[in-house]
């Protein structure tokens, strides 16, 4: 049985927007941004969408908007996909790293609230440049849940720091009714085909705040402000333009949201039923402040006496593909040379990161290919160790 690690779900009607944009002249900048953009300030509640190229240039594009510059501080997780800390380091900001739930994976609000006090007791062991003021507070929601946002925002009214919310794993879900990407100052959402909806490559940021809303919009294209002609330029800007046949695929996914996280939801449910009681392995946990999960990612985790490593490799030999996930922010190559961070450094980032495996998840998953995988899985643990 072929089965790969995700897959889009489109449909003839996004085949054909698509071919529809290709028919006119206009290929960037048109109507389908602005449609795109209007779906989401539709969906979120949200005042200003503003649409981008990746989720890594909507982030960035907060950190811009919120001032973030040399030396500031900004706490972050060190377990996320390296974008949410990468967009500080393209500033030359300072990531403040605290250790997440052992649960849900999510920053621990306890370790943000103490971090905020005492933020030289979080610093790295060495900076490339002097260390200077607190500027934000970035949490990320982790594989569709989103973090113990009520926790975070006290927190940051308390010290008047901005929250950037990065949203790109949790589009649709929501915290205690509310939905994830609307609960810090800035959401930021992503769409790579392994999303919740694609646009090939793609982002999206969501704020209520004008001023920032603006200057996005200008820094998205090239630093160009409102009355700035092709060749003059208000700021030093960037090219995180979404084309328009991106968009127009974007609006015809936001269109079937509901059935695409339905359907996920369902594969989810296919995979818990299944690997539930398997003993060697824990399923994911869901917290009771997520009142709607947003399946992203499938991952287990393997406990005590089951070696994640070898149990992925036997797994990708049954044809199953399987990742790690994911391995620590802190303990990648540039991260250790930059900031002197050692192993031991978030001993609950580290433990999940050495137990993590994503399974092939998406929403055109059928039953079988999950009943498929589970059988490989139970397989490799149960009839190994007995
Ligand atoms: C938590 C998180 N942040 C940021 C990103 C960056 O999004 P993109 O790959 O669209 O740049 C991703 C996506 O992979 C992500 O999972």
């Amino acid at each position: 049985m072929k089965i790969s690690m995700s897959s889009p779900d489109l449909t003839d009607a996004e085949r054909q927007v698509v071919m529809d944009v290709l028919n006119t002249p206009n290929l960037s900048m048109g109507d389908q941004i602005k449609r795109f953009e209007q779906a989401f300030c539709a969906y979120t509640g949200a005042k200003y969408a503003i649409g981008v190229n990746s989720g890594t240039s909507g982030l960035h594009l907060c950190v811009r908007a919120a001032g973030i510059g040399p030396g500031d501080l900004v706490i972050t997780t060190p377990f996320s996909f390296v974008a949410s800390t990468n967009v500080l380091l393209f500033e030359n900001a300072i990531p403040v790293f605290v250790d997440v739930d052992p649960k849900t994976g999510n920053i621990n609000p306890e370790l943000v609230a103490d971090a905020v006090k005492n933020v030289q007791k979080y610093l790295p062991r060495t900076t490339h440049i002097a260390p200077r003021t607190l500027k934000a507070l970035l949490p990320v929601d982790v594989f569709g849940q989103p973090a113990e946002m009520d926790a975070i925002n006290a927190i940051a009214r308390e010290h008047n720091l901005p929250v950037i919310e990065d949203s790109c794993e949790a589009l649709g879900a929501t915290y205690r009714g509310r939905l994830a990407g609307t609960l810090g100052d800035f959401g930021v959402f992503a769409f790579y085909p392994n999303k919740q909806i694609t646009t090939g490559e793609g982002g999206l940021v969501v704020t209520n705040d004008e001023k920032a809303a603006n200057l996005m919009l200008a820094l998205r294209n090239q630093g160009r402000a409102p009355g700035d002609t092709w060749l003059s330029h208000t700021y030093l800007g960037y090219n995180y333009r979404l084309d328009e046949m991106s968009a127009a695929l974007g609006v015809v996914q936001m269109s079937r949201l509901e059935e695409l996280l339905a359907k996920r939801e369902q594969v989810a449910g296919w995979y818990s039923e299944r690997l539930a009681e398997l003993p060697g392995i824990e399923i994911p946990f869901v917290e009771s402040s997520t009142t709607r999960m947003s399946w992203f990612v499938y991952v287990i985790r393997t406990q005590k006496g089951i070696d994640r490593d070898a149990l992925a490799q036997r797994l990708e030999a049954r044809g199953v593909p399987v990742r790690p996930y994911f391995l620590p922010i802190h303990l990648q190559p540039y991260m250790v040379e930059r900031f002197g961070y050692r192993a031991g450094d978030f001993p609950v980032t580290e433990d999940l990161g050495r137990r993590g495996l994503a399974v092939p998840f998406s929403g055109v998953m059928t039953e079988a290919q999950v009943e498929y995988v589970c059988d490989a899985i139970r397989a490799e643990i149960v009839e190994r160790q007995s």
